[in-house]
This record gives structure tokens, C-alpha cells and sequence, in this order.
């Protein structure tokens, strides 16, 4: 046994992380659907705010719901974020949540350091993007954050009535010396190269808007198709056009997805008079964001003028890339040797994650184990537990030397 070593209990923290999955069980596979502010939410939340409380932390709920348990003190905060996408999976989100509370109990059993846990709220951006975080760490206002909408045109600021008896008021992030998450690496190169821990150096930059054609309903049978101002033409030709120009600007690493599109009015003997969808993409350099954007907006519009479509467009969203703090980045790299010895990575995230916000406020790192086939945002997404508890450990150990090194 080592000597000084925060020892995790891999069972205790395995049967916290399957009682989690119960809520907004969504029947298929280990799948969850746990939307940010949905009762599956709320019950969760109240749940591992009880386990929190269990483990000698003080619960905190600030207005977006994000959902702390504080060890007294200054202390490491650890955590990531338990609502789900629309269709989810068991692991992103709740893993990091359910490992810091598990690192947090281990770390009081064997006298330090001090490590208090977050679960922050509406990570998956059902309003945004990691709209808990953001406000936390003042890159949204709240006021600015009230005013956004869901896809089905629901505001901020009506959902989140649903914690509002959960509130005990804004935390001051003053407190923490730190920030480190675990998370599902949600994408293939882990387990392709058969490895465990993928410690990360940097995550990419976003952009999201919603881009809205509208041209004019008409009956399906009778309107000649020169005569048509066809919604849904316009994005299929928009989406044709953007892909051959995004071309010469791209790299094998930059992604762009129309993921959301609602039809108005939706039906097959109509033609759709107007089309709302969502625009996202993703880039770890900044210029090639604003350049993509530029593009975007030009394919847009010579779209719309030649299809007689009137065009708008929703607030563009954001986060630039970030590079993981130095400090937090070694002490985890060694813990990874420790645990995973010859079996582990420095690696870019591709995915997004509250750690982005979180840096504008005190350091962060952050580290990943293998997602199986490399599926996630989806109900199959799963993680053999021997990584799991992989990543429990390296996390422990990282617990562990930053402590000493604050002491
Ligand atoms: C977060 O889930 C993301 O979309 O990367
Ligand atoms: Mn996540
Ligand atoms: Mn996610």
C-alpha cells in the first residue's frame, strides 16, 4: 500500500455512478435522456447533492443550478457536469462528477487534501454552450443567458425555475486553487491504440448560430417549381455550397455540423416556407473560426438573394480554444505513468467541456479514458470500468501531489 496515497474505494464509486445512470434511464442500452432542468435533472441533482452531504460536503446551488459540495477551506475543486444530452449516454458528464466525489471522500478518509466537487449545469447546451459554466465564470451575463431559448422556443429563464428551490445563492470561486476534470474521451483514438488515460493539453474553440431561411409556404402539387421559394432548397444547397469552399480553409481536425433543423410547417404536401438550423463548428486556432464564420455568412447570403429567401440569424455562440495549465498537466501526466505506465497519452479534446470556462477563473486540467468505439452522444456510448476506475485513480493521485504541492 502507499504510503501517504488517497485510496479510492472502486466499488463505492462503480455503484454511485449506476445509481446516477437511474436517473432519466432511457431504456436502451446504459442510455440516459437528462436534459439540463428536466425532472430527470432536478432528481439528480437532488440526489447527489444528498451524497455530497454524506460525504461531509456543504451543498451550494447558484441560480443556473450549477451544483456544489464544498470541503472547508481553500481546495482543489474536481467535477464536470450530470445533464445529459437530448440523447445521452451514462458517461459524459457523470463520470467526472461521480469520480471527484469519489476522489473527494478518499481524500478525507486519508487526511488531505482538501477537494471539493461541482456538477455544473446545461453543459450539453440545451440553451447554448456549456451555459452553467459560462455564467459561472462570467462569460455569459445571467440577464444574457435568461433570454436564450431551447429548440422548442422555451427561455433560460422559465426552465430554470425548475432549481430554483434548490438555490442557496452565487459561490465565490475564490475558494478553489484549481480545476480538474474527468471525462470519456468520446472519440476513437484512445481505444484504437489500446490505451488508458489520455491526459489533455488543449480544447478546441466553438462557434454556434442559428441561420433561418424564409421563402414561401405553397401547395406541394400546384406550384411550378421555378415559381418555388422552397425553405428546405436553400439549406440543402447552402450545406453543398459550404462544404466545397470550407475546403481550402479546413485541416483533418476542423468539424462543422447542421445537427438541428426544424421544417415549417413540416409536412409532405407542402413546401416549406421557412427552415431554422443550427450552424456549429470547431477549431483549435481562432482565425480559422472567424474564417469559416466569413464563409458562412457569404454562402448564406448569396444563397438566400438567389432563392428569393429573406435570411437571419441567431446570436453566434462561442468558446476560443485553451490550453490546460502546466502544473495540474504534470501532476496528472505522472499519475498517469503511475497507473497506466507506458499506456497513456498527451492529447487535444475535440469535444467541449466546462474546463473552457473554468480557466477564464484559476488553473485546469483535464484527463480522459477510452470511449468504446469510440461512441458517445448516443445511448451506446460505454467505457470498460477497469478504465473507469483507471481514471478514478489517476485523478487520486493527482488529488494527491497538488495538494502537497499547495500545502
Ligand atoms: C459537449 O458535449 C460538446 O458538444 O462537445
Ligand atoms: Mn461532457
Ligand atoms: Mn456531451
Amino acid at each position: 500500500k502507499e504510503e501517504n496515497a488517497v485510496q479510492i474505494d472502486p466499488a463505492r464509486f462503480l455503484s454511485d455512478l449506476h445509481e446516477l445512470r437511474k436517473f432519466g434511464a432511457s431504456g436502451v442500452g446504459k442510455g440516459v435522456v437528462r436534459p439540463a432542468f428536466s425532472e430527470a435533472d432536478v432528481a439528480a441533482r437532488r440526489w447527489l447533492a444528498g451524497r455530497f452531504e454524506d460525504a461531509g460536503l456543504r451543498v451550494a446551488v447558484d441560480a443556473m443550478g450549477n451544483l456544489f459540495g464544498l470541503a472547508e477551506g481553500p481546495s482543489l475543486l474536481m467535477g464536470s457536469h450530470s445533464d445529459s444530452q437530448p440523447e445521452g449516454g451514462w458517461l459524459d458528464g457523470a463520470l467526472g462528477v461521480v469520480a471527484a466525489l469519489e476522489v473527494a471522500r478518499a481524500a478525507r478518509d486519508s487526511g488531505g487534501p482538501a477537494v471539493s466537487v461541482v456538477s455544473f449545469q446545461d453543459e450539453e447546451g440545451r440553451f447554448g454552450v456549456t451555459t452553467g459554466s459560462a455564467v459561472w465564470a462570467g462569460h455569459l451575463s445571467q440577464q444574457d443567458a435568461d433570454g436564450l431559448t431551447d429548440h422548442g422556443g422555451v427561455t433560460l429563464a422559465e426552465a430554470r425555475k425548475s432549481v430554483a428551490g434548490m438555490v442557496t445563492g452565487a459561490l465565490d470561486p475564490s475558494q478553489f486553487t484549481g480545476f480538474v476534470e474527468l471525462h470519456i474521451e468520446q472519440g476513437p483514438t484512445l481505444i484504437t491504440a489500446g490505451e488508458q488515460i489520455g491526459v489533455v493539453t488543449d480544447i478546441v474553440g466553438i462557434r454556434d448560430m442559428k441561420i433561418t431561411f424564409q421563402g414561401q409556404q405553397n401547395h406541394a402539387g400546384t406550384t411550378p417549381m421555378h415559381l418555388r421559394k422552397d425553405a428546405f432548397q436553400a439549406v440543402s444547397a447552402f450545406n453543398t455550397l459550404l462544404n466545397a469552399r470550407f475546403r481550402n480553409v479546413v485541416t483533418p481536425s476542423t468539424v462543422w455540423t447542421i445537427g438541428h433543423m426544424s421544417l415549417h410547417p413540416n409536412a409532405s404536401s407542402i413546401v416549406p416556407g421557412r427552415a431554422v438550423f443550427s450552424m456549429q463548428w470547431r477549431d483549435g486556432d481562432v482565425d480559422r473560426l472567424d474564417r469559416m464564420e466569413a464563409i458562412i455568412r457569404e454562402t448564406a447570403q448569396e444563397v438566400a438573394t438567389t432563392q428569393g429567401m429573406a435570411l437571419s440569424y441567431g446570436s453566434l455562440l462561442g468558446l476560443d480554444p485553451v490550453q490546460m495549465d502546466s502544473g495540474l498537466r504534470g501532476a496528472l501526466e505522472r499519475g498517469a505513468e503511475d497507473v497506466a505506465g507506458g499506456k497513456w497519452r498527451q492529447m487535444p479534446s475535440g469535444a467541449l467541456h466546462d474546463a473552457t470556462n473554468v480557466s477564464r477563473l484559476m488553473p485546469v486540467a483535464m484527463l480522459f479514458v477510452p470511449s468504446i468505439g469510440g461512441i458517445s452522444h448516443a445511448f451506446e456510448e460505454d467505457t470498460d470500468e477497469d478504465d473507469l476506475v483507471a481514471g478514478v485513480r489517476v485523478l487520486a493521485k493527482a488529488a494527491r501531489g497538488q495538494g502537497l504541492t499547495l500545502c
